[in-house]
């Protein structure tokens, strides 16, 4: 029997990974991609109180105990049963994305934050995580050029919190180097895929 491959996919806003995440499922077989907050209907709807952009008020340990309760929906309810059907599942954000923006930029503590997720996800750690890096300034100006792109409350937050988000993302980088691989996500598409693609492959015949 084949077993599951459980991949993240994570990286500050306008990193381009959700254009690149359409691309790498459509080069690798057998394969689920979903996204977080939302991917089933529950966590969508919590996507949406989350990202709100009236919700101006909502304190960060809120929006850190809805991101958690977000993934426990999406993990029981999508990734848990694919991974046992053997999909590689490709996942748009999942837990350093909560480290970076709730731990670190939000200044509620990369481990108490990894703490409450403890509680939403168990052991279920993600055996690779492709990082696209870039600077932040660059991404927000890739977003404000993105007509179809929607703009959430998060997206609005000031360019000092992203390059802390972008910081979060560092130290993730030193504290699990063997799980999360950087990737360069400046330059075209078709480089990024390629850079995805290798470290995937990289991991598949590691494990082979
Ligand atoms: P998206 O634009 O990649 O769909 O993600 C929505 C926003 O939510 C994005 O700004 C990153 C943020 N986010 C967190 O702050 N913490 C999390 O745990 C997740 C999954 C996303």
């Amino acid at each position: 029997m084949t077993r599951g491959i459980f991949i993240t996919l994570e990286g500050p806003d306008g990193a381009g990974k959700t254009t690149i995440a359409r691309m790498l499922a459509e080069k690798f077989e057998n394969t689920l991609l979903t996204r977080e907050p939302g991917g089933i209907e529950i966590a969508e709807q919590i996507r949406r109180v989350i990202l709100a952009k009236e919700n101006i008020t909502m304190d960060p340990r809120t929006e850190a105990l809805l991101y958690a309760a977000a993934r426990r929906q999406h993990l029981v309810e999508k990734v848990q049963p694919a991974l046992k059907q053997g999909k590689m599942v490709l996942c748009d954000r999942f837990v350093d994305s909560s480290l970076a923006y709730q731990g670190y930029a939000r200044g509620l503590g990369v481990d108490e934050v990894f703490t409450i997720n403890q509680f939403a996800i168990g052991d279920m750690m993600p055996e690779l995580t492709i990082y696209f890096d870039l600077d932040p300034e660059l991404g927000l100006s890739r977003i404000s050029k993105n007509q179809g792109r929607e703009v959430n409350r998060l997206d609005l937050e000031s360019l000092d919190f992203h390059q802390k988000v972008h910081e979060g993302y560092q130290l993730l980088l030193e504290r699990f180097p063997e799980r999360i691989i950087k990737i360069d996500a400046s330059g075209s598409p078709e480089n990024v895929l390629q850079d995805a693609a290798s470290a995937i492959e990289k991991h598949l015949n590691k494990e082979a």
